[in-house]
């Protein structure tokens, strides 16, 4: 909860730069998961979402909004940063969605909102999942899905601060992962899979896949350079979970 006010600071100072940087790759196409740009069509996480009522958790410039709502998707994209709203507001498409500015740890719906609440490298990164994982099954109807990629913590683990990139010597104690300072203040959160597991039971939900999306070798990470530059083609960079709500 701490860290709301100031992981706001935080993505209203970068929305530009990070946007410029990052746009064109995260949009490139539609239904593009993680740092490695894997469609979704390969990994089969999100389905159809047509007349689907569906939430994007941390939505940032709204790439993924912007599709699913192209496809039929009743989409709302919610996000802590104005300046991110900003950016996702003005690169609606056709297909018009609401925006809501809020924390993924207080979510302003009602119970059973929604069919479909999911997000990439966005609010279970952000927000403290032992209170974001509830909220998300909360706003969830009977049989509606939370379908979500994060960071593995091999990836964090193996993250060398002083080089800057990620290496295959573990750096990190796996078990004190937990929060990762992100300056003044900001933390994005980073937790062990046995407590993905405890914290998604525990808010009633059941997982149903855990995929871990693998590049091609030569596949670029266009966010953190790695040593060998195909470390992600030999071990789990992301884990995307698949959950329902019985
Ligand atoms: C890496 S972006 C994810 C968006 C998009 N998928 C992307 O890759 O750019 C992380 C987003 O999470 C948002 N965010 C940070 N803390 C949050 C929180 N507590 N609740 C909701 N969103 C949050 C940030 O403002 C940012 O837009």
């Amino acid at each position: 909860m701490d860290s709301i006010p100031a992981n706001r600071r935080l993505w209203n100072r970068i929305s530009d730069a990070y946007q410029h940087e990052h746009d064109p790759q995260i949009g490139a196409a539609p239904r593009l998961w993680g740092m490695y740009s894997i469609p979704d069509a390969q990994l089969n996480a999100l389905g159809d979402v047509t007349g689907k009522r569906v939430l994007e958790l941390g939505c940032g410039a709204g790439q993924w909004s912007r599709a699913l709502a192209a496809e039929g998707a009743n989409v709302v994209g919610l996000d802590l940063s104005e300046a991110q709203l900003a950016a996702a507001a003005g690169a609606m498409g056709a297909a018009r969605y609401p925006l809501v500015q809020a924390a993924a740890e207080q979510l302003p719906f009602a119970a059973n909102s929604f069919d479909l609440v999911f997000c990439d490298f966005g609010g279970l990164s952000w927000a403290a999942p032992h209170l974001a994982v509830p909220q998300a099954a909360r706003v969830l109807g009977r049989g509606g899905r939370l379908v979500f990629n994060v960071a593995s913590p091999w990836f964090e683990a193996c993250y060398d601060e002083a080089a800057g990139r990620v290496t295959t010597t573990l750096r990190q104690d796996y078990f004190g992962l937990n929060t990762i300072a992100e300056g003044d203040g900001a933390t994005s959160y980073q937790l062990t899979y046995g407590d993905w597991v405890k914290v998604l039971r525990g808010a009633g939900l059941v997982i149903d896949d855990l995929v871990e999306p693998r590049p091609e070798p030569a596949t670029l990470n266009g966010y953190n350079e790695t040593d060998p530059p195909d470390w992600a083609h030999r071990w789990p960079a992301e884990l995307l979970w698949v959950t329902h709500k019985p």
